[in-house]
């Protein structure tokens, strides 16, 4: 029984939603009609706050007008132009303000228009880079368990979510391999911040390269706090390790930074935050604050320099597509970062961290909570799963949510939450308490 039933005026039939059972969300629809600052307001006029930052992409919150106005314009000024062999200034401009957040030596932007093709772009990437080096061994990708980088060929290769993978098994990328997620209840249930235990797990790299050979191995791509498997931070000390044990071995890293970019954890990256620069850096969703679909790796100079060579007159990477550095997008990721600096966005998460986390950390007695993890402003709470029915508690939280004003990312039993970073610290209890009162009640 809901509290709130949509009259359903709709044809829901041809739409084929991603990343949803179509049939369960068509009897029962949850709809979005508008949104403003933290909320959204459905169909029926309800107003929910957003939990999630949409899917990790709102950072600057909902229905900012500066971006709508830099997007009005650039419709009517250069609605289109093409990146191959041309170019055009916003293109430039919007790299080089990207470069200017990057972390340090990671200057050099390749623009896609998702995550999922940043993933894919960034492994590309890495392979073209050895071949063109004398390397033309290293062809191997390693991803972890549990990772997720999308839902491209690549991605899905070196993503560990078997979910994901399990009816594209047959077409996953040869020589791929992955090495062991850091998810630890046993050892690191309701840590708060980053676990203590686990840190070793890094050397795994170890493992692979016995097994395969370092000669072999192109990169290894890590979020360096998964998402979408529902929030795990690193153990401390594990990034630091991976990197030290990559650049033993000769092997690029690449950080996912779909989620954890534009000032997720409280710093403009992920790879600031853990004091742990990548060679490589995939970003995608708050470069446009979720406005126009875009994306960018971010290479090193080293990278970048490795494969500017070869006659001036040839083509260095065949790589890109149509809508690289689409003059809408970029338009839209000018007017983001500027939002960003200007309402100091990409740091305001640490001041907001630790109330994030003890507000998150007082669901820790209720019904069925197995684990509560955060780091900066991402956040999750776990439910055991019930008899032989995987998920089943989560949605049903995840529904009393929305019907009583909270939307939320379900992951199977666990909740991942990423506020938009303008949230305050009053909103953060009303994200909770409504949470809080879900898991009482139908948990
Ligand atoms: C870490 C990470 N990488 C890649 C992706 C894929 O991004 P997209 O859905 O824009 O292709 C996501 C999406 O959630 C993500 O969380």
């Amino acid at each position: 029984m809901t509290v709130h039933q949509i009259p359903n005026t709709l044809q829901l039939e041809s739409f084929w939603m991603p990343f949803t059972a179509n049939r369960q969300f068509k009897a029962a629809p949850r709809m979005f009609a508008s949104a403003q600052g933290m909320y959204y307001t459905t169909e029926d006029g309800r107003k929910v706050i957003d939990g999630s930052a949409g899917l990790w992409c709102t950072n600057a919150g909902h229905g900012r007008r500066e971006i709508a106005s830099a997007v009005e314009k650039q419709l009517t000024t250069l609605d289109f132009a093409p990146a191959f062999q041309m170019g055009h200034p916003l293109a430039f401009e919007f790299a080089n303000r990207l470069a200017e957040i990057a972390p340090a030596g990671l200057d050099r932007i390749f623009f896609t228009n998702s995550g999922s093709e940043s993933g894919d772009t960034a492994l590309k990437i890495a392979l073209a880079y050895h071949r063109a080096n004398g390397q033309a061994s290293r062809t191997r990708l390693i991803g972890r368990e549990r990772g997720y980088h999308g839902v491209g060929f690549g991605g899905t290769s070196v993503g560990g979510m078997v979910n994901n993978r399990r009816a594209f098994t047959s077409a996953q990328l040869p020589g791929t391999d992955h090495i062991r997620h850091t998810h630890d209840l046993a050892r690191n249930a309701f840590s708060k911040d980053l676990p203590e235990h686990g840190a070793e797990l890094a050397d795994d790299i170890e493992r692979l390269v016995a097994l395969h050979g370092a000669d072999t191995i192109a990169a290894v791509i890590v979020e360096p706090v998964p998402g979408s498997t529902g929030v795990l931070p690193p153990p401390k000390g594990y990034l630091q390790r991976l990197r030290e044990l990559c650049t033993k071995h000769g092997i690029l890293l690449i950080f996912d930074e779909v989620i954890t970019g534009f000032g997720r954890l409280g710093t403009p990256f992920a790879a600031n935050y853990f004091g742990v620069t990548p060679d490589l850096m995939t970003t995608a969703k708050g470069i446009t604050n979720g406005t126009v679909p875009c994306g960018a790796v971010f290479a090193s100079r080293t990278i970048y320099d490795g494969l500017m060579t070869g006659p001036e007159s040839q083509i260095e990477l065949f790589h890109g597509y149509t809508y690289s550095a689409h003059p809408v997008a970029c338009a839209a990721g000018i007017a983001t970062l500027d939002i960003y600096k200007n309402e100091g966005l990409l740091t305001r998460g640490a001041s907001l961290s630790d109330y994030w986390r003890d507000a998150l950390h007082a669901l820790k007695d209720l019904p069925n909570v197995i684990d509560i993890r955060n780091c900066g402003l991402m956040g999750a709470v776990e439910l055991a799963p019930r008899k032989d029915a995987p998920a089943a508690r989560g949605y049903d939280v995840m529904v009393d949510c929305f019907n009583r004003g909270l939307y939320l990312r379900q992951s199977g039993d666990a909740f991942a939450m990423s506020p938009p970073l303008i949230v305050e610290k009053n909103q953060i209890d009303e994200i909770v308490s409504i949470l809080s009162d879900a898991i009482k009640r139908v948990a």
